[in-house]
């Protein structure tokens, strides 16, 4: 057998351009005989597609690449929960640009590692633009803000409970709202620190009242509170500046998770709902949410770069000390992780392609379908709406359902193959959850998704 050509070098793009254009058909074909937003059928039809696509996986002597690239591709896009149709509209899945998956295939074929200098010189110099440039979008007063890439909001997450940990005497001591993301609680598991404290959030969002409450009866213990900008079930946006109040008065530091509502910084007309997030000690950021990156785009801002401190760490085969006096820049302290892909490059890309007009166009869009999807709703005879979005999700139900049967809608359009929507609980019930972030949506798919639920609702 041939040794199988490389991706990279002089002689990689004229080995990729034939696997591409496999690539691409299967991509097209793929997509045409899905014919909806997830494959119809569900678990066992998909399991069973796939199978017959990749089965044997490993046999003793290979297909070569015709037989084995264009089926796997076709059956991965066939049976693709796909972000790009506008039904598919169940989680922050965001449909990537196609700039942004273009750049990121430049970022697979030159494969750097962002773990030392010697194996990503322009891709590190890149990732300190961009960690500079989102570090001073989130903290525009700030002296010394800094960012750091992770793999998405969990491991943002964990890093700022993880970097106020090692800020403060032993415990601390985590406090967030009912509504934060469940991966802020697992990450005080993960780090050892004793059992968290939601402050219940009837109305969706954290209230400085209850927040000052629960502060006072941890006087004298280090506290880190985390906040919400963007819920995972609604969008809701917690009141950030008299939060920071209530922090700021209990010495307590502040963590803002931003995940899904931080590129609203990117719009004119809707940053103000973001005032007060400069406030935190830290910020994570997800462009893999509304900012329509591949994953991972995960970020961390803090609002000072020394907060970053603990993470640093020798390994002398990657940041000896002499290289690092000799000029050599020092990777390792900006991730736990070692070896990292250059995440960087698609979001520099993007954000250089679009700016902020683009994006914050983008952003203005999906929340502005959210809106018309909520008035829908509240003219639809037989759904009820939750609430007005915050964001660019929209809770709703068909009014006489009860919850098993909101739960069946949803399985039965996902098992035909009609659409994906997602679900939540507020107000001790069950809702649909429409979260929009597909920009190429029109109002007249979302009659067709209100269409779709009421008739499928069981009478
Ligand atoms: C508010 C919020 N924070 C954090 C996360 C976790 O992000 P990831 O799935 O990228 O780790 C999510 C995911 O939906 C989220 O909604």
């Amino acid at each position: 057998m041939n040794t199988p050509p490389l991706a990279g070098g002089t002689a990689g793009p004229d080995a990729l351009a034939p696997l591409l254009a496999a690539v691409l058909d299967a991509l097209r074909t793929g997509a045409l005989d899905r014919g909806g937003p997830p494959p119809a059928g569900g678990p066992t039809t998909t399991a069973h597609r796939v199978h017959t696509a990749a089965h044997p996986l490993l046999p003793d002597h290979g297909t070569g690449p015709d037989a084995a690239l264009g089926p796997l591709v076709h059956a991965l896009t066939q049976g693709a929960a796909d972000p790009a149709d506008p039904l598919c509209a169940a989680h922050l899945h965001a449909p990537p640009l196609a700039l942004a998956a273009a750049a990121d295939l430049a970022a697979s074929v030159l494969n750097p590692s962002l773990d030392s200098w010697d194996q990503a010189p322009a891709a590190s110099a890149l990732e300190a633009e961009l960690t500079r440039t989102l570090a001073r979008e989130t903290y525009p007063a700030a002296d010394h803000p800094d960012a750091l890439l992770t793999t998405g909001g969990t491991e943002a997450n964990q890093l700022a409970l993880l970097l106020a940990r090692e800020r403060h005497p032993p415990p601390l001591h985590l406090v967030h709202g009912a509504n934060a993301h469940h991966s802020l609680p697992r990450a005080a598991w993960l780090l050892g620190l004793p059992a968290t404290h939601p402050v219940p959030t009837p109305t969706g969002t954290l209230d400085p009242e209850a927040l000052h409450h629960t502060l006072t009866g941890l006087t004298g213990h280090p506290v880190l509170v985390a906040a919400t900008a963007g819920t995972t079930d609604s969008g809701a946006i917690d009141p950030l500046p008299a939060l920071a109040d209530v922090c700021a008065a209990h010495g307590a530091d502040l963590h803002v998770d931003a995940a899904y509502g931080g590129p609203l910084l990117f719009s004119d007309h809707r940053k103000h709902a973001l005032h007060g997030l400069d406030r935190a000690h830290s910020v994570t950021l997800d462009l893999h949410k509304l900012g329509w990156q591949p994953v991972a785009a995960g970020i961390l801002a803090v609002h000072h770069t020394g907060r970053l401190d603990p993470l640093q760490h020798t390994a002398d085969y990657l940041n000896s000390h002499d290289d690092t006096e000799a000029g050599l820049p020092d990777l390792l302290g900006r991730s736990l992780r070692t070896t990292r892909r250059p995440d960087a490059f698609k979001m520099a890309v993007t954000l250089r392609a679009l700016g902020r007009d683009g994006l914050g166009a983008l952003v203005d869009q999906v929340c502005d379908l959210a809106a018309t999807l909520a008035d829908k709703i509240h003219h639809h005879p037989a759904l009820t709406l939750h609430a007005r979005p915050a964001l660019s999700t929209v809770l709703f139900r068909p009014t006489d359902a009860d919850d098993d049967q909101v739960a069946a809608v949803r399985r039965t359009l996902l098992d035909d193959g009609h659409a994906v929507l997602g679900r939540a609980r507020a107000d001790g019930r069950l809702w649909l959850k429409a979260t929009l972030l597909n920009p190429h949506t029109q109002p007249g798919d979302l009659d067709r998704m209100l269409k779709l639920v009421e008739g499928h609702t069981p009478r």
